[in-house]
């Protein structure tokens, strides 16, 4: 993948960890090193708590990591300040799981289109409705949707003009964090077709954030599972099926196998309730939760190792 396509961001040894109660630490990312390339998506994968947003609120510039650089073009958007950090915000933007909630249902979805526009002066107040048109036609809703009011529309649409407003500053990057879990899994489909049409059209890289692994291989060229803060695979989002190593990511596609990939039901059926990230335990994070728990797994940390072509696995197994 590094070999064909243009580097666009690159996380470095991130980590963030929060002060948590009793003078404790969470981590709640551990050591991330993950890259982004122009037109490809990234899928992060895992359970609730895992990291996923955490990592995603980094790369848009919404926190800074406690250890680790996140270089975008090559430089190192975590220093970034003041008006520096303000003009970089344009070229990554995120969509939210329902972004309307954010809004005022006040607000017509001209003005929620608009919005980042004329917060950078790009378009006169006048332009608007004009401009909205444009990029509802885009997102293949009416250009009429201008006048309406979020209430007035269903969630498939809302999270359309969600998309519709990410795309309006022109960013290199989109992150979704989760933006089609609410959706029914008929309007999450068209969603996904939307998203992979627009990508292709504007050659924009997708983060895309989900704890469904079945949704994520469909759509990601790369997807990385994450399991207590950590990276344990990384690899091509449709080799992920025949292919996948860890024993994490193949309890993963278990657990959606057996619910014969239904599309909204969590990945609740492992086992055991994950480890809290207050106290991963030394060596392996997912030691015991693993059939294939051996000594060496209770003492040493297992790091990413290239195991084939774009294919990376944290475990000592391999
Ligand atoms: N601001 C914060 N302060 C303290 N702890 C936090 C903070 N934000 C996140 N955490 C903790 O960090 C861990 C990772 O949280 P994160 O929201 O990144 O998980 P996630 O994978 O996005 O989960 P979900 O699928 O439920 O959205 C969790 O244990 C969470 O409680
Ligand atoms: S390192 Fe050991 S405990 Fe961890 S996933 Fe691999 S086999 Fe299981
Ligand atoms: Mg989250």
């Amino acid at each position: 993948m590094s070999d064909t396509h243009e580097l666009i961001l690159e996380a470095i040894h991130v980590t963030k960890k929060y002060p948590a109660s009793g003078g404790r630490v969470l981590t709640a990312n551990h050591d991330i090193n993950l890259n982004m390339y122009r037109g490809r998506t990234l899928g992060v994968v895992g359970e609730s708590g895992c990291g996923k947003s955490t990592f995603m609120r980094m790369v848009v510039s919404l926190e800074n990591p406690t250890e680790g650089e996140i270089l975008y073009h090559g430089q190192d958007i975590t220093k970034l300040k003041g008006e520096k950090l303000r003009l970089h915000r344009q070229n990554i933007q995120m969509v939210f799981q329902d972004p309307m909630a954010a809004f005022s249902p006040k607000m017509r979805i001209m003005d929620i289109i608009c919005e980042p526009l004329l917060n950078f002066k790009r378009i006169k107040k006048s332009e608007k409705e004009a401009v909205a048109r444009k990029y509802l036609e885009m997102v293949e809703l009416p250009g009429d949707f201008a006048l309406r009011y979020p209430h007035n529309m269903s969630g498939g649409q809302r999270q359309r003009v969600g998309i519709a407003r990410s795309l309006t500053l022109e960013p290199e990057i989109i992150i979704c964090d989760e933006a089609t879990a609410a959706l029914d899994v008929s309007v999450q489909k068209t969603i996904i077709e939307l998203l992979v049409k627009l990508q292709k059209e504007k050659n924009i890289a997708i983060g895309f954030i989900c704890h469904d692994v079945a949704l994520v291989q469909a759509l990601a060229h790369e997807v990385a599972v994450m399991y207590l803060g950590n990276i344990v695979e990384v690899m091509p989002g449709d080799r992920i099926a025949k292919g996948c190593m860890h024993p994490y990511t193949k309890a993963l596609l278990g657990a959606v196998f057996d619910l014969k990939m239904d599309f909204d039901k969590p990945i609740e059926s492992i086992e055991s309730e994950a480890p809290s990230p207050l106290d991963v335990p030394a060596g392996c994070p997912f030691q015991d939760r693993c059939d294939h728990c051996m000594e060496k797994c209770k003492k040493e940390r297992p790091v990413l190792k290239q195991v084939g072509k774009d294919h990376q696995v944290a475990c000592h197994l391999y």
